[in-house]
C-alpha cells in the first residue's frame, strides 16, 4: 500500500512525479503529495483524494526544483485527509513512507520531550523528527543508519533533505523498493511499473538495504553503513508501459485479456510437441514431498482453495491450504517433506511474504506462483512458476486469478505424471483439452447481455449469496469477493451444501443467489440445494455449462451457460460471468471500477 516516488534530475521534476504518481494510484488513492527542493527550502503540497486534486492545485503546476519525492496514500494511521498525507517534512528534512511504524508511540513520546512539534497523527512523522534530531551530531549516512535502527516495523522511505540538494535517500524494511537510472537523472520508485515510462534499468534494494541517489550516480548500503555493490537488471522489452487503450477500465480490459493469459501460460508450460509439462527444473526429488500446502490472500487464496481440489484429484499429495496472516502466526508444525507454495499476483503482498519468510527460516521447501517476477516474493523462493499475465491495474484481481489457476493445475498435473498418479494417456487428454481452453474462454466472454440486465437485481438487493460445491467452491468464493469489492454489496460465498447448516436462515422472498451448477459429478447434488434456496423465495441465477440435457427444476429466475469441457477446467468458465456481473454492477452504480473504496492493489502492510 502506499506509492513512492522520488527523481534526481537536472530539469525541473514536478510534472514527472506527478505523471508517476499517477502510475502508482493503484496502490492507495486516499490522498497524494509532493515536495522539491527549491531556492534552498523545502516545498510541500499535499491533497486529499486522487493525484488528479494534486494536479489541479496551481501551486503544483508552478512548483519548481529538479529533485523531489511524491506519495500516493493508503491510511493506515490517522484519517485520509491532506495533514495525514505524505510527504511529512520539518524544515530540514522531508520524507514518503510506505509500510507501519510499530514503535511510532514511543518514539513520538520520547520526541516531543526533546522539543520536536507534530502536526500529523501519522506514524510517518516520527521519522522526519527521528531524522532531524539525528543530524544535530551526525552526517548523513549515520543519521539515516541510526534512524533505520530505531524504527519497529516495516518500511519503504523516499528523504530530501534542505541542506544536501543534490541527493535522495531511499531506504527499504518489509516494503517494495526499486532504483531507476536515466540519463543524468536517477530515480527512486516503489516498483517498476512507475519507473517504466522513464527506464528499463532497474536496482531492487533488498531488506536493510539503504541508497544514496545523485544525478549522476547511485551508492548502496547496508543496514551498518556499509557500501555494497547491487546488479542493475535490464527489464525485457515485453515489460512495456500498460495502456487502457479503448476500454472504459483496466478491468474491462483485463477480463478480455483472459484467452490470451491463458495462451501464455499454456505456451510457456505445456511441451506441445511431446504432450508433456516443461517443468524440469524442479529442485527437489519427488520422494521428497508427500504433502503441498498452498498459502494466499484474498483472491490469490482462492487459488490455493482452487488448487486442493486438482491437487487432490490428480496427486497422492496431502493438501492443505491456509490464509497467509492466519498462517504466519500460528504454531505451525513444519514437515520437512511439505512443499510450501505461496500465491500472488503483485508478490510483495506483506502477509504472505512473512509466511515466505517464516517457512524460509525453518529451512522448508518453497514454491512461489506469481506475476511479477522481480517481486520481493519470487526472490525469496526457491522455485518460482510466473503467471505471465502482464501487468494488472484493476484492484479486483481477474485475468491474475485465471493465470494462479492455470498454473497450479498444470503443476498438479505434472505432480500426478511424475509421482505416477496420472496415466500417460490420461495426462495427454487432459493436455490436449486445455490446449482448447483459451478458445472456450474466449467464446463465453462473448455472451454477456443477460449478466447486464441481471445486475441491476444486484444492486437493489440487500445482500446476495454465492453457491457452489466441488470445484466450484472456491469459484462461488471468489464471485461473492469480486461483488463486494467492487460493488459494496453484501455478498456471501458458501458451500451449497453447507445452507441447511445455518446460511438458508438469510433466504428471503427476492434475495438474489448465484448457483454454480455445471454438469460435473457435483451437478444432481447442487441442483437440489438450489430447489432448497427458490423454495424459500430466492430469485437463483443459476450458471451452468451447455448441454443437451434439460435442467430439471422449475422456478430458475436466470440462466447462463458456459462452453463445456471437462469437469477440471469447467472452474475456468464459471469465473468469467461472476468477473462481469461484479463489473457491470459497479458500472451501473458509478463506482470507481478500477479504485474501489478503500482498497489497494498490493497491500504491502499487515
Ligand atoms: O498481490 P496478491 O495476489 O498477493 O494480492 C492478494 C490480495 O490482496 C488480492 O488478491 C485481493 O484480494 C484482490 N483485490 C482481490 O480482487
Amino acid at each position: 500500500m502506499c506509492g513512492i516516488i522520488g527523481i534526481n534530475s537536472n530539469k525541473p521534476v514536478s510534472a514527472t512525479i506527478i505523471n508517476s504518481l499517477k502510475k502508482l494510484e493503484y496502490r492507495g488513492y486516499d490522498s497524494a503529495g509532493i515536495a522539491t527542493l527549491s531556492s534552498g527550502l523545502i516545498n510541500e503540497i499535499k491533497s486529499e483524494g486522487r493525484v488528479d486534486n494534486l494536479e489541479k492545485n496551481s501551486l503544483v503546476q508552478s512548483m519548481q526544483g529538479t529533485i523531489g519525492i511524491g506519495h500516493v496514500r493508503w491510511a493506515t494511521h490517522g484519517l485520509p485527509n491532506s495533514i495525514n498525507a505524505h510527504p511529512h517534512s520539518s524544515q530540514n528534512v522531508s520524507v514518503v513512507h510506505n509500510g507501519i511504524i510499530e514503535n511510532s508511540t514511543l518514539l513520538k513520546k520520547f520526541l516531543v520531550g526533546k522539543g520536536h512539534k507534530f502536526k500529523s497523527q501519522t506514524d510517518t512523522e516520527v521519522i522526519v523528527h527521528l531524522i532531524t534530531e539525528n543530524l544535530k551530531s551526525d552526517d548523513i549516512i549515520n543519521s539515516i543508519k541510526k534512524t533505520l535502527k530505531s524504527l519497529h516495523g516495516s518500511f519503504a522511505l523516499g528523504i530530501i533533505f534542505k541542506d544536501q540538494p543534490d541527493l535522495i535517500v531511499g531506504a527499504r524494511r518489509g516494503s517494495p523498493l526499486a532504483v531507476g537510472y536515466g540519463p543524468n537523472e536517477n530515480y527512486l520508485g516503489s516498483d517498476s511499473y512507475a519507473l517504466k515510462s522513464m527506464t528499463n534499468k532497474i536496482t531492487y534494494l533488498n531488506d536493510g538495504e539503504f541508497c544514496i541517489i545523485k544525478k549522476d550516480h547511485v551508492e548502496f548500503f547496508n543496514e551498518d553503513g556499509v557500501k555494497i555493490n547491487k546488479k542493475i537488471l535490464q527489464l525485457s522489452s515485453e515489460e512495456k508501459e500498460y495502456e487502457k487503450g479503448d476500454y472504459k477500465h483496466f478491468m474491462a480490459k483485463e477480463i478480455e485479456e483472459q484467452p490470451i493469459t491463458l495462451k501464455n501460460g499454456i505456451k510457456e508450460y505445456i511441451d506441445t510437441v511431446n504432450n508433456d509439462i516443461n517443468i524440469y527444473n524442479i529442485p527437489w526429488k519427488q520422494n521428497e514431498i508427500s504433502s503441498i500446502t498452498l498459502i494466499g490472500c484474498g483472491t490469490a487464496y482462492h487459488s490455493c482453495l482452487m488448487s486442493k481440489y486438482w491437487f487432490e484429484e490428480l496427486t497422492s499429495l496431502e493438501v492443505n491450504v491456509d490464509i497467509a496472516s492466519e498462517f504466519r502466526y500460528r504454531k505451525n508444525r513444519f514437515k520437512k517433506d511439505t512443499l510450501y507454495v505461496f500465491v500472488s499476483q503483485s508478490g510483495e503482498t506483506a502477509d504472505t511474504y512473512a509466511a515466505l519468510d517464516l517457512c524460509n527460516k525453518n529451512g522448508m521447501k518453497t514454491c512461489s506462483v506469481v506475476n511479477v517476477i522481480e517481486s520481493s516474493i519470487a526472490r525469496d523462493s526457491e522455485f518460482v512458476l510466473p503467471i505471465h499475465c502482464g501487468t494488472e491495474i484493476g484492484v479486483a484481481s481477474t485475468k491474475a486469478f485465471l493465470g494462479q489457476i492455470l498454473i497450479l493445475y498444470i503443476l498438479a498435473l505434472k505432480f500426478g505424471s511424475v509421482r505416477g498418479d496420472l496415466e500417460k494417456k490420461e495426462l495427454s487428454e487432459k493436455l490436449k483439452d486445455l490446449k482448447n481452453l483459451p478458445k472456450l474462454v474466449e467464446e463465453t466472454l462473448a455472451t454477456d447481455n443477460k449478466i447486464q440486465n441481471v445486475s441491476s437485481t444486484f444492486n437493489e438487493a440487500k445482500g446476495s449469496m454465492f453457491l457452489g460445491r466441488g470445484f466450484s467452491y472456491p469459484i462461488a468464493l471468489e464471485g461473492a469477493l469480486k461483488l463486494k469489492e467492487l460493488s459494496y454489496i453484501h455478498a456471501e460465498g458458501y458451500p451449497a451444501g453447507e445452507m441447511k447448516h445455518g446460511p438458508l436462515a438469510l433466504i428471503e422472498d427476492g434475495m438474489p443467489v448465484v448457483v454454480l451448477a455445471p454438469r460435473d459429478n457435483y451437478y444432481k447434488k447442487t441442483i437440489s440445494n438450489m430447489q432448497e434456496v427458490i423454495a424459500r423465495g430466492a430469485k437463483v441465477l443459476l450458471i451452468t455449462n451447455k448441454s443437451s440435457d434439460e435442467i430439471i427444476s422449475e422456478n430458475i429466475w436466470e440462466t447462463i451457460e458456459v462452453e463445456s469441457t471437462n469437469d477440471d477446467l469447467l472452474p475456468f468458465l464459471l469465473t468469467i460471468p461472476l468477473q462481469k456481473l461484479a463489473y457491470y454492477s459497479a458500472l451501473k452504480k458509478g463506482f470507481d471500477i478500477d479504485k474501489p473504496r478503500n482498497l489497494a492493489k498490493s497491500v504491502t502492510v499487515e
